[in-house]
């Protein structure tokens, strides 16, 4: 079937899309201009809020002295469950929790006197300073009735349990064919088991919340989210408002990796508190709060058992996850989706073993399940290739997946053989000497490791709108979010292009509830979903105005066949002779059109390959019959040398390869590449929060002993992109890179030790300790 309409074809030469264009936002974001939600400090008689949160994980509240902090000067207002406004519906119950599904708790703390984990907020103190208020918040004095807490589902007290769901939608046990039986007679069999340790998200900005009631029914809060659009869908049912009485302003994000997807206590406690003085209040998370206030990646094991055929090829893959979850819901990373589907195997089973802990409910990070469950299949596979005396690449390739293996699919597209082979090249990875512990550096171990990325295209809609004036310039909207990835740049690009416009000419609003909604950005949605509503909206504007000019006698194209026009540089002219034609001004100014406007639902991922919705005119109208399977794939190469004597890992080279479609901007791409990459690096050697297991409290809640890479810690980087035209995943052919760019990263590290040392590493972070 015909699959080119599909496909984006930018219409202006030369076109920015896929240029290395650098941020529009980037002068705002140096001259400080950029406001962030804590930085809205005008709004009139601002006051500021401060948690006070429990040291113990668990108890009860049973009483609060707040006489020392009442008496302090600039206090307006000590809120505790006694006191705190009650919200009109609580996760805490399961009929009203159905009507807001961005909390991410099933249970909101204040509403009763009940500590569930330590960090959990147990009062605010509101002040006319940030100073009056962290001080009284000091002198005031909370009693807590502790009992034990269990501390993670290691606590012999914790009892595993396998969930019917986890994360509301995936089984808890998942089969496709047989796969006990066939590891069990399968001629080569590997056990392994993987430990991973809590780790959290560590955005620079931390959570902030700027809540302003304008009127008593109109509220106005500036929050660090990464949806508008869900933030104020679930602040206006716990609220008890409409939705268009809630607006949500982020027009900048610090970053968010998952953490930001949600509507966690303090973004609710804040118009709580803000409503119980009268005044705007502000609440900006500390650092410490940041790790016991916006979910975490749970710690978790994982067994893997592979069966293989003498020759390398997958028999049987059986997957179980241990993990930690809160006392409320069963959450876990999906590990088991990515094992399922990377290779092709004739089985598989999967289970998730969770044990409720007294920790908040951990939450989606940075390609959730993905990302460790990649270090399990991507260090068996490489433990097969050496037990086989095959080379990595070549294990990967004799169990390549032609079709999606969990259903059939035909994939929309999959360029990782061609990801592979430049992998490699950039990387010399035929330099490798096959067998470990060989290579040195003096007295370094020299290790090269390589792993695969795979990350799904999940499927989600948005509206975008596009309002071209007739002086040639254009204000594109959507409520989407930057979460400082580039979203503002590539969206100027993709609306420059399809309105044959300089990008100087166009402004791209987003973060707002008043713009035109559109979902989160999250699970790599956001470049896919709003490019193809933005160039579907630019579409509609100058189509709009062909129709006017066509028909209009003064004009060079009048009778011109629509489909023999294209835009270019502001203009309308036909494709065969660029010469006939007119700015699109010219065809507005005799119209008398101030400003013509397109808007359009942009869908993307599975949902979209069937488009019937739409009359624009690259679009094609015919329905699929089989449905794709969706996702983008890449390699990571890792060389890293490790110190015999100290035990340290230092990673000496890194080459990323993906395939996603179509890439707007390889100069924010590769930063979204370098930045899952590094973040994987940290999960690989230094990153993990120590949750003490008799207080079930964390001892490294800080970013001084909470270790993260720093430049020191990273190589110069390589990332490349395959080019991929994708026909499928939506109108710009774009799959997103957010995510894959993590996945992977932990398993080439761990190979590339096993490479240099020897040393098989199960349990991250590797630290010294281990690898010596
Ligand atoms: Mo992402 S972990 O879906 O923000």
């Amino acid at each position: 079937m015909d699959t080119e309409p599909h496909f984006f074809e930018t219409n202006a030469t030369p076109g920015v899309v896929g240029q290395p264009l650098s941020r529009v936002d980037g002068w705002a974001k140096v001259t400080g201009q950029a406001k962030y939600s804590a930085e809205y400090n005008c709004l009139p008689g601002l006051v500021h809020a401060v948690l006070k949160t429990s040291d113990v994980a668990k108890g009860r509240v049973t009483g609060f002295d707040t006489s020392l902090a009442q008496k302090q000067p600039g206090v307006l207002a000590i809120l505790t469950h006694q006191n705190l406004p009650k919200l009109a519906k609580t996760p805490n119950n399961p009929d009203d929790r159905r009507s807001f599904a961005s909390s991410p708790m099933s249970f909101f703390p204040m509403e009763s006197d009940q500590v569930h984990y330590a960090g959990q907020p147990v009062a605010i103190v509101v002040a006319d300073t940030l100073e009056h208020a962290q001080y009284a918040a000091a002198l005031l004095k909370v009693s807590i009735a502790p009992e034990a807490p269990i501390s993670s589902y290691l606590d012999p007290k914790a009892e595993l349990y396998v969930p019917k769901a986890i994360r509301g939608y995936q089984p808890g046990v998942t089969k496709r064919g047989d796969a006990q039986a066939a590891f069990a007679s399968a001629p080569v069999q590997l056990t392994a088991t993987y430990a991973h340790a809590t780790t959290h998200h560590n955005p620079m900005e931390p959570g902030a919340t700027t809540a302003h009631w304008e009127a008593a029914d109109r509220l106005t809060v500036y929050d660090t989210t990464q949806g508008v659009s869900e933030t104020q869908k679930t602040l206006s049912a716990m609220l008890g408002l409409s939705t268009e009485q809630v607006r949500v302003v982020n027009k900048f994000l610090g970053g968010g990796f998952g953490c930001k997807a949600w509507v966690w206590p303090h973004v609710v406690l804040a118009p709580l508190a803000a409503k119980a003085v009268g005044r705007p209040v502000k609440l900006v998370l500390t650092r410490p709060q940041q790790y016991t206030g916006m979910g975490l990646r749970e710690e978790q094991e994982q067994t893997l058992r592979v069966g293989a055929t003498k020759e390398g090829k997958l028999l049987a893959l059986v997957h179980e996850k241990r993990s930690t979850t809160s006392p409320w819901e069963d959450w876990a990373e999906t590990n088991g989706r990515i094992i399922n589907m990377l290779y092709q195997c004739p089985t598989f089973e999967g289970t998730y073993r969770l044990g409720r802990a007294n920790v908040m409910t951990p939450t989606s990070t940075r390609a959730p399940g993905d990302m460790p469950g990649s270090f399990a299949i991507e260090c068996a596979m490489d433990d097969l290739a050496y037990q086989l005396g095959l080379d990595p690449i070549q294990v990967r390739l004799l169990n390549y997946a032609e079709k999606d293996p969990t259903n059939g699919h035909p994939w929309s597209s999959k360029s990782l053989k061609e990801c592979y082979q430049r992998g490699a090249e950039l990387f010399g990875w035929s330099q490798r000497n096959p067998k470990n512990g060989q290579t040195r550096n003096g007295k370094y171990l020299v290790g090269y490791g390589m792993a695969t990325a795979s990350y799904p295209v999940h499927s989600s809609q948005g509206n975008a709108r596009v309002r071209l004036y007739a002086d040639g310039r254009a204000v594109v909207q959507a409520g989407a979010t930057d979460l400082g990835t580039g979203t503002y740049t590539i969206i100027t690009q993709v609306a420059a292009d399809a309105l044959g416009l300089p990008p100087e000419r166009v402004r791209f609003e987003l973060g707002d509830t008043v713009l035109p909604s559109t979902q989160w950005s999250g699970g790599s949605t956001a470049a896919g979903r709003v490019s193809s509503s933005v160039y579907l909206a630019a579409q509609e504007v100058w189509q709009k105005l062909l129709k006017v000019a066509v028909m209009d006698k003064r004009s060079p194209l009048f009778g011109a066949k629509p489909a023999d026009v294209v835009v270019q540089q502001g203009r309308l002219q036909l494709k065969a002779d660029p010469s006939k034609g007119e700015a699109f001004g010219e065809v507005m100014k005799r119209a008398n059109m101030g400003d013509v406007e397109g808007s359009a639902l942009g869908r993307y991922g599975a949902g979209y390959e069937a488009p019937q919705t739409t009359a624009n005119a690259n679009m094609n109208k015919k329905e699929e019959a089989v449905p794709h399977s969706m996702h983008a794939f890449g390699t990571h190469f890792c060389e890293v040398q490790v110190d015999p004597d100290l035990g340290t890992v230092r990673v000496t080279r890194w080459v990323s390869v993906m395939a996603a479609g179509r890439i707007l901007n390889p100069k924010t791409a590769r930063s979204q590449v370098i930045g899952g990459s590094i973040f994987g690096i940290g999960a690989a050697l230094m990153e993990q929060t120590v949750r003490d297991p008799h207080l079930a409290r964390y001892t490294n809640a800080d970013l001084a002993n909470y270790h993260i890479p720093v430049n020191a810690d990273i190589p110069e980087m390589t990332v490349e992109f395959v080019d991929e035209h994708d026909p499928y995943v939506n109108a710009m052919g774009v799959k997103g890179i957010g995510e894959i760019s993590i996945v992977g990263v932990t398993a080439a590290v761990a190979n590339a030790v096993f490479h240099a040392t020897g040393r098989r590493l199960r349990s991250l972070p590797m630290t010294p300790d281990k690898v010596l």
